[in-house]
């Protein structure tokens, strides 16, 4: 895009619609938030400014986006509403901010997190020279939204929101969906002529539309071939369909990518996991955000992968196997009812049935280390910080105390486990 880009992002809204304690725009999905995922998609848009317009609960929101926004944008600035009073005034502080910005000014929500990078793209080319260019849609569902007004040529000329619509307009099936790109120089004295002549007495940005009309503009619209993307989220039941959708996207993209999700139905993939070619995940396996697996691995069936888990090429993790902040080695296998935690298991170690790293001790997490080429007994119990050098073996049952460093080679068992003999026969020295 040639011109420089500014995006602001507005969630100073309540959302008291949700019912839960968590501020609207943090609400999970697929692994980040609901203002999270409306950001990125604009990330490949390259904007020179992106700020965000907050209100309700900011501290905690502010905290929350940067974190989750780190590495991702250059620059991102956090402004305070105040007592929202429109999307018109939230739009006037994000350009308050913009001081000096000359170029186009995307406008974005941070509830509508299904909206694709693509399509705002589109949407800022559509622009031209005009002031303005709109996104338009024919949901199923138009309740509550503004309605798209057009002259008998079938021009764009104005927005009028639901609450204010005469009989005929609220037939119009044509809707807003919020999303617009303007030339800055053109929105600044929109935006200070706006007036809350309306119902509910707000700053509508919509009321942009009929000014740059008044002022001899022809504005482009953009219609979006697929509605759900402008979908926002206003209750939990919004948020299970919105995240159904993203779910799908998610799968597919993996599918593409040649990993062969028997089930995508009964498979839930967070967003930022990467997956190699070859690698199968059998059905009712969940992976966690972050988590990094193979080419050719075997996941599942009844899997579930947390934050941060590795799987290097060919490893397996199986039935009934949760792993956390563990990272398995090439080839190496767990492949029966275990949970790894903060473990670090070498090439082609072999995980026995049942195995658990205790690596909790109620107040601090502790590491476990598996050598490469080690054979972990069934039932085995490695309470954490535990060492298992490369090729060495505990039998089954076995729990190893917290602090054991269990050398190359050896085989160990018992309760609790203690040295027996090498592996591969030999006489054992005795216990210190
Ligand atoms: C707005 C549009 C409507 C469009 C609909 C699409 C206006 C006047 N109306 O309606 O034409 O069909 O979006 O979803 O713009 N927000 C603030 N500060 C405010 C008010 C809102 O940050 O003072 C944020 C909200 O958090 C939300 C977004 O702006 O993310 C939209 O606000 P909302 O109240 O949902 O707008 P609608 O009345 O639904
Ligand atoms: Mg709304």
């Amino acid at each position: 895009m040639s011109r420089p880009l500014a995006v602001i992002c507005l969630a100073a809204g309540l959302g008291k619609r949700t019912r839960v304690s968590t501020p609207k725009v943090l609400l999970p999905l697929c692994g980040r938030s609901l203002a999270g995922t409306a950001l990125r998609a604009v990330r490949e848009l390259e904007p020179a400014r992106v700020v965000v317009v907050l209100h309700h609960q900011m501290e905690r929101v502010q905290a929350a986006l940067q974190k989750e926004l780190e590495g991702v944008f250059a620059r991102v600035d956090y402004v305070d509403q105040g007592a929202p009073r429109g999307t018109g005034h939230a739009v006037q502080v994000g350009m308050q901010a913009l001081a000096g910005f000359v170029g186009d000014v995307l406008v974005i929500y941070g509830d509508c997190p299904l909206m694709t990078g693509e399509t705002l793209r589109e949407l800022c080319e559509l622009r031209g020279d005009a002031p303005c260019s709109a996104l338009t849609a024919y949901p199923e569902d138009i309740n509550g939204l503004g309605r798209i007004l057009r002259d008998d040529q079938g021009r764009f000329v104005g927005i009028r929101e639901q609450r204010d619509c005469s009989p005929e307009e609220l037939a119009i099936d044509e809707v807003n969906c919020g999303f617009y790109c303007f030339d800055s120089e053109a929105l600044r004295p929109a935006l200070a002529r706006l007036q809350p002549n309306n119902a509910q007495g707000e700053y509508y940005l919509t009321d942009c539309i009929a000014d740059f009309v008044a002022g001899g503009a022809e504005l482009p619209t953009l219609e979006a071939l697929d509605a759900t993307e402008a979908q926002g989220v206003n209750s939990l039941a919004d948020l299970a369909m919105a995240q159904a959708i993203m779910q799908e996207r998610i799968l597919l993209q993996h599918l593409d990518n040649g990993v062969l999700i028997v089930d995508p139905g009964a498979t839930w993939i967070d967003h930022d996991v990467e997956i190699g070619a070859d690698t199968v995940i059998q059905p009712a396996t969940v992976i966690g955000k972050g988590c990094r697996i193979g080419r050719g691995c075997e996941v599942g069936p009844f899997a579930h992968l947390r934050q941060g888990t590795v799987l290097e090429d060919g490893a397996a993790l199986g039935n009934f196997v949760e792993a956390k902040k563990a990272h398995l080695g090439a080839g190496a296998k767990a492949k029966h009812l275990t949970y790894l935690g903060d473990a670090t298991v070498g090439a082609k170690a072999n995980i026995g049935c049942g195995t658990i790293t205790a690596n909790y001790d109620g107040v601090h997490k502790h590491p476990t280390q598996i050598g490469a080429g080690a054979f972990i007994g069934s039932g085995t119990v490695l309470c954490a910080p535990a060492t298992v050098g490369a090729g060495a073996m505990t039998a089954a049952g076995a729990v190893v105390k917290p602090g054991t460093s269990i050398p190359d080679g050896e085989l160990w068992l018992g309760v609790p486990a203690r040295f027996l003999r090498r592996r591969g026969g030999g006489e054992g020295k005795q216990e210190a």
